[in-house]
């Protein structure tokens, strides 16, 4: 049994936390909504500190981002692209991760072994990028996977077992995505079961090799 530390409980997130407690591991969600009746342990981010000076999680998954709000959509053309809600994209796509990486590294020891996965997404591949649009999103995603980077290469020194990998989950019917869906073949839109059993089945997989790199759902890497 595993303790698996899963923050943001949405779409993927609750559906990677409904199939890791059917497998027996012990699950830690965090949360900014108040969640009741779940059978996991579930705190705001405020107490997270005080939950991992009790012990580092085997596993840490950040589910946290944003792609649009009730008023806010990706932009098509630069002219779109504003200061508030590029930050608003790296408060979501961004801070979480530094928020928990500065939280883990004060915590772990120089022989802990965890694994951290972070959803990224294949958009923010500048190499892999043929379309443009969503400025805030793939410049908050691109600063992501530059934290992931970093942080492996400061791990690898401090915590040698340690691994981080940023995550690309395919695209999966999620209200994320849901505006965004129309041209999406029924093949190539996954269901949030799906896309946790392929984040699972990679996380299974992962080796010290992987720390710093962005990964798909089948488990090959995308380059930045
Ligand atoms: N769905 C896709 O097709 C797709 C494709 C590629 C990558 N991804 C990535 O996968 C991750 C999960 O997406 P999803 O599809 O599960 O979306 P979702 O259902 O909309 O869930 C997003 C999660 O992010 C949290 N969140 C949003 N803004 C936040 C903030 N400022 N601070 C902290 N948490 C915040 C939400 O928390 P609340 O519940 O408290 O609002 C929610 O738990 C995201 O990083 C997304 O970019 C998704």
């Amino acid at each position: 049994m595993s303790t698996i530390l899963i923050y943001g409980y949405s779409g993927i997130g609750a559906a990677v936390a409904k199939q890791l407690h059917a497998q027996g591991d012990d699950i830690i969600i965090v949360s900014r909504q108040t969640l009741r009746d779940l059978p996991y342990t579930c705190i705001h981010e405020d107490v997270l500190e005080q939950t991992l000076q009790s012990g580092i999680p085997d596993v840490v998954i950040n589910t946290a981002g944003i792609l649009h709000t009730a008023d806010h959509g990706p932009e098509k053309n630069i002219q779109q692209l504003d200061a508030a809600w590029l930050n608003e994209n790296i408060q979501a796509n961004v801070m979480p991760t530094v928020r928990l990486a500065q939280l883990l590294t004060k915590h772990m020891s120089r022989n802990s072994a965890l694994r951290f996965l972070v959803l990224s997404a294949r958009v923010s591949s500048i190499s892999d990028n043929h379309l443009g649009g969503w400025y805030s999103y793939r410049m908050s995603k691109a600063a992501l996977n530059m934290l992931v980077k970093n942080l492996s290469i400061e791990w690898q020194r401090q915590f040698p077992q340690a691994t981080i990998v940023g995550y690309h989950p395919g695209t999966v019917d999620t209200a994320l995505s849901k505006p965004f869906q129309a041209n999406v073949p029924a093949e190539q839109l996954f269901s949030p079961e799906q896309a946790a059993s392929y984040l699972l089945q990679v996380l299974e997989g992962l080796s010290l090799e992987d720390s710093g790199k962005l990964v798909d759902w089948q488990g090959d890497v995308i380059p930045f």
